[in-house]
């Protein structure tokens, strides 16, 4: 990765419609990114493929869909109200705010480039806080006459920092509706909110982001050879991703470094452009959630095996992928320059099953009606049939290699003069660039 900058791969993201700033119109909102048409494709088909490949082909995992606003109890119980903060640093000099943990603090000022002289650091806790209901009350000062609000501390509640929660929090649910066998996994994708301090490169480290989790219930005793069933499975899944081998690497989390729920975390890390940094964790969580729930609600979390009759809270491994980190390997292994006819190009070698789009379809001339007319037929049958099918007619034909080539669309198929003769097709490969003349048999 190393001959990869990030810069050119977020300005093909922003250029070809993958992923803007967040509010970009109103000069944007730090650690937000918006997904353009061929950004929300790509996410989806990750998520999908994510999806099918631990939900869908598996008979031991069941998904939920939980909600973003939970009970603030559920916050208390896991403990990130207490703990769940980073160490907060403050310029004296400028007063720009730093992750502790993230700077050199015997350095001068990354921003005002002054001092050093950083405040001492404070704990800050990351969670969004937010209100639920009409639970504000105008109060008047006595003395000085000045407005202000007061909310009802009992509607105080976070947008979820994991979507783990809302996965124990239906544990419970789960097992009285399905009675699943031990070990099973429960899975869930969607959002997760972080008040990072210091949102920086790129998607990686975002405000607003989604997560794809699992929490797999287990006996307690066979903890260790579940991690490895799923580390095992993690390692096929990024396989399928196409990222390359040599740039996953793994690193066993040293006890100071894990989250205070964990007894083992493994994170697997990538090579970005940025540095090798986390990709996605597995951690064996074991009883401390469903624990906490039982203690907090005052309701078992119990699970009673069948044939023993044994009743014991399950311990828990989880693996937890974070979509935007996943988008962004995806991207930075995809993206190539080479040189075609003494031209530079710029192309996206994603994976079929991953790309936008699988076919782009064009007439070679677009002022010859017979061969737009051919060319929308064929469209059309493509269209029907596999849904991502990009149709473009702008330019000459060199142009609309190029474009597609930046998007990562894999084949481009011509309709020619010869098309009308023989229903022949050419179809120009976009990592060779090679073209062939095939049937159209052939390319459904
Ligand atoms: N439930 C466990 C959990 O949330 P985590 O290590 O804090 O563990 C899991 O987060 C994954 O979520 C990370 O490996 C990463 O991929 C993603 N993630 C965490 N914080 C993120 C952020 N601020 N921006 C983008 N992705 C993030």
């Amino acid at each position: 990765m190393a001959d990869v900058r990030l810069e050119d791969v977020v300005s093909l993201t922003k250029r070809r419609g993958f992923i803007f700033q967040g509010s970009d119109v109103y000069g944007g909102l730090a650690g937000t990114w918006d997904y353009g048409p061929l950004g929300v494709a790509l996410k989806r088909r990750i998520m999908a493929l994510w999806w099918e490949h631990f939900v869908n082909k598996r008979d031991d995992m069941y998904g939920v869909d939980a909600a973003i606003l939970m009970n603030q109890k559920v916050w208390q119980a896991s403990g990130h109200v207490d703990t769940f903060s980073d160490p907060l640093v403050e310029c004296r000099e400028c007063c720009a705010r730093f992750r502790a943990d993230k700077i050199n603090i015997n350095a001068p000022c990354e921003n005002c480039k002054k001092g050093p002289n950083f405040s001492d650091p404070r704990q800050f806790n990351m969670m969004f806080k937010t209100f639920v209901g009409p639970s504000a009350n105008a109060e008047v000062d006595a003395e000085d006459g000045k407005k202000s609000l007061t909310y009802d501390p009992h509607s105080v509640s976070y947008l979820r920092p994991e979507t783990a929660q809302g996965i124990f929090t239906n544990f419970k649910n789960v097992i009285d509706s399905f009675y699943p066998d031990l070990p099973f996994g429960i899975a869930q994708q969607g959002k997760a909110f972080r008040n990072e301090i210091s949102p920086r490169d790129f998607v990686f480290r975002s405000r607003e982001f989604e997560q794809m989790e699992i929490e797999y219930f287990v006996h307690p005793d066979t903890w260790e050879e579940n991690f490895e069933k799923l580390l095992a499975m993690t390692y096929e899944f990024l396989g399928k991703l196409g990222l390359p081998a040599d740039k996953i690497h793994e690193l066993e989390v040293p006890d100071e470094d894990r989250a205070h729920y964990s007894k083992r975390t493994v994170d697997i890390e990538f090579d970005y452009p940025i540095g090798r940094e986390e990709l996605l964790g597995i951690a064996y969580r074991t009883d401390f959630d469903l624990g906490n729930i039982q203690r907090v609600s005052g309701k078992g979390m119990e699970y009673t095996v069948k044939g023993t009759n044994e009743k014991l809270v399950p311990h828990v491994i989880e693996p937890s992928f974070g979509v935007e980190r996943t988008i962004m390997a995806v991207l930075c292994s995809a993206y190539r320059e080479d040189e075609q006819n003494g031209e530079k190009r710029v192309y996206l070698a994603l994976p079929e099953h991953l790309a936008p789009y699988v076919f782009c379809v064009s007439p070679l001339l677009k002022n010859k009606p017979e061969l737009v007319e051919k060319a929308r037929e064929v469209y059309r049958v493509l269209k029907e049939k596999h849904g991502n099918v990009a149709w473009d007619d702008n330019g000459n034909i060199g142009k609309r290699y190029r474009r597609q080539d930046e998007i990562g669309t894999p084949a481009c198929i011509v309709i020619d003069f010869q098309t009308l003769e023989d229903g022949t097709v050419t179809v120009r490969d976009r990592d060779s660039t090679e073209q062939k003349r095939v049937t159209m048999e052939e390319v459904s």
